[in-house]
C-alpha cells in the first residue's frame, strides 16, 4: 500500500511526505501587495504542522494582475525581502516551500485599474468589461512572469506554480469561450495553450526550480475547455520541462451547466485521467480531507501528490493527527511530543 506520509519527490525536490497545503488567498497583503505579519504566522503554523509543501497563495507578477486589493504580489526587491524571511522561516521546519504566481486576468477587482483579458469579454455583471490585451501586452505580461519566477528562486523557493486555472488569466486563454482572438494566441487548441505552454518553458528556463503548473481540468460547460483539452495542455507542458501538473477545475464560468456534486474527491477524477496520459506527477485537489480520504486518492491511483485547502486552513495540526493515527512518533514535531500520548 502506498505511503502518503513517506518522503516523495517532485524531480529533485524532495518532500517529507505527499501532502500539500493547497494555495489560498489570504486576502490579507498590505496595499502594495507586501506580506503581513498575518501570513509569517499563518503559513508557519501549518510549516510547523507538518505539511510537505507549502505552495504560498496567488502572488501577482505585477499590480494589475492582483485579484484584489489585498493580494500579495511578487515584482520588486522590497516584496521579495519579505518572502526570504518568510521561507527561510517556514523550511526551518522541514517543510519545502512553493509560491503560486499568478494573473487575475479579467477577474481583476483592483481599485482604479481597467482589467486586462484575451478577449472583451465580462466574467458577470458583477465584473468589469476587460480591455482586450495586445501582443505586445502579451510579451510584457511574460516577462513579468518569468521577472517574479526569479525573485521567488532568490528568495528561497522551492518551487515555482504557474496559475493556469480557475478562470484567471492563463485559464482564459487556453478556453475557447473566453478566448475569441484571431492571432497566435487564439483559435487552435495549440494557440490559445501558447502563452501557459510558453510562459512555463521560460520559467524553467530562467529559474531552473521545480515548476508545477495549476489547471483547471474542464469548465463544465458545453463547447468550453474540456478534460481531452487538459490532457493536450498537460502533455505539452511535460515536454517543455515542467514537473508537476496540479489538477483543480472551474472558475471560468460564472454558472456552469454541467456542475457536478460536491462530493469528496469530486475532482480526483480528473487528476486520474490525466496522470493515465503524462510521466510526471500529478497532485489532487478538492475535498480531500481526511486521511482515509487521501488514502483512497493512492490506492485507486489517481494522483501522486495530495493537495489540501479548506482543511488545512481549519486545522493547521492536520499532518500531526495523521502521524498520530499511523503511530509515526519519530516524525511527530518534537516539541509537540508529549501531545502524542
Ligand atoms: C479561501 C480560499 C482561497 C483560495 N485561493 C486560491 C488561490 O490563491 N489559488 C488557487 O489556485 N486556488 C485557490 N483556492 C482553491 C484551493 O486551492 C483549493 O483548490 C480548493 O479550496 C479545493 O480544495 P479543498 O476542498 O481542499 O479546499 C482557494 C480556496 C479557498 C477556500
Amino acid at each position: 500500500m502506498n505511503d502518503i506520509l513517506k518522503p516523495r519527490n517532485i524531480n529533485n525536490l524532495n518532500l517529507k511526505n505527499s501532502l500539500i497545503m493547497a494555495p489560498c488567498c489570504m486576502y490579507s497583503a498590505q496595499k502594495d501587495g507586501k506580506l503581513t505579519h498575518f501570513h509569517f504566522s499563518h503559513y508557519e503554523a501549518r510549516a510547523i504542522g507538518g505539511v510537505g509543501l507549502i505552495i504560498i497563495e496567488a502572488t501577482a507578477i505585477e499590480p494589475k494582475g492582483r485579484i484584489s486589493d489585498k493580494d500579495l504580489a511578487l515584482y520588486n526587491e522590497e516584496q521579495a525581502l519579505l518572502h526570504k524571511q518568510l521561507v527561510e522561516n517556514c523550511k526551518s521546519y522541514g517543510t519545502k516551500m512553493g509560491i503560486q504566481l499568478a494573473h487575475a486576468g479579467r477577474k481583476s477587482q483592483v481599485e482604479n485599474s481597467t482589467p486586462i483579458a484575451p478577449s472583451s469579454i465580462r466574467f458577470n455583471e458583477e465584473y468589469k468589461l476587460p480591455k482586450e490585451i495586445t501582443i505586445e501586452e502579451i510579451e510584457k505580461i511574460k516577462k513579468s512572469f518569468v521577472d517574479s519566477a526569479i525573485l521567488a528562486k532568490e528568495a528561497g523557493y522551492d518551487l515555482i506554480e504557474l496559475h493556469s486555472a480557475h478562470g484567471y488569466l492563463l485559464c482564459e486563454f487556453n478556453s475557447p469561450l473566453t478566448n475569441k482572438r484571431d492571432d497566435i494566441y487564439g483559435g487552435s487548441l495549440e494557440n490559445r495553450c501558447r502563452l501557459t505552454v510558453e510562459i512555463a518553458k521560460e520559467i524553467k528556463e530562467a529559474t531552473n526550480i521545480a515548476l508545477s503548473v495549476r489547471i483547471s481540468a474542464t469548465e463544465w460547460s458545453k463547447g468550453g475547455w474540456s478534460i481531452e483539452d487538459s490532457i493536450y495542455l498537460s502533455k505539452e507542458l511535460e515536454k517543455v520541462g515542467v514537473d508537476v501538473i496540479h489538477v483543480s477545475a472551474g472558475g471560468n464560468q460564472s454558472n456552469p451547466e454541467n456542475m457536478p456534486k460536491l462530493e469528496p474527491l469530486y475532482q480526483a477524477n480528473y487528476a486520474k485521467q490525466i496522470k493515465e496520459n503524462i510521466n510526471i506527477p500529478v497532485i489532487a485537489v478538492g475535498l480531500i480531507n481526511t486521511y482515509e480520504q487521501c488514502q483512497e486518492v493512492y490506492d485507486k491511483n489517481c494522483a501522486d501528490f495530495i493537495a489540501m485547502g479548506r482543511e488545512l486552513l481549519r486545522n493547521p495540526n492536520l499532518i500531526q493527527y495523521f502521524l498520530k493515527k499511523e503511530n509515526k512518533q519519530d516524525e511527530f514535531q518534537g516539541q509537540y511530543s508529549r501531545a502524542f500520548k
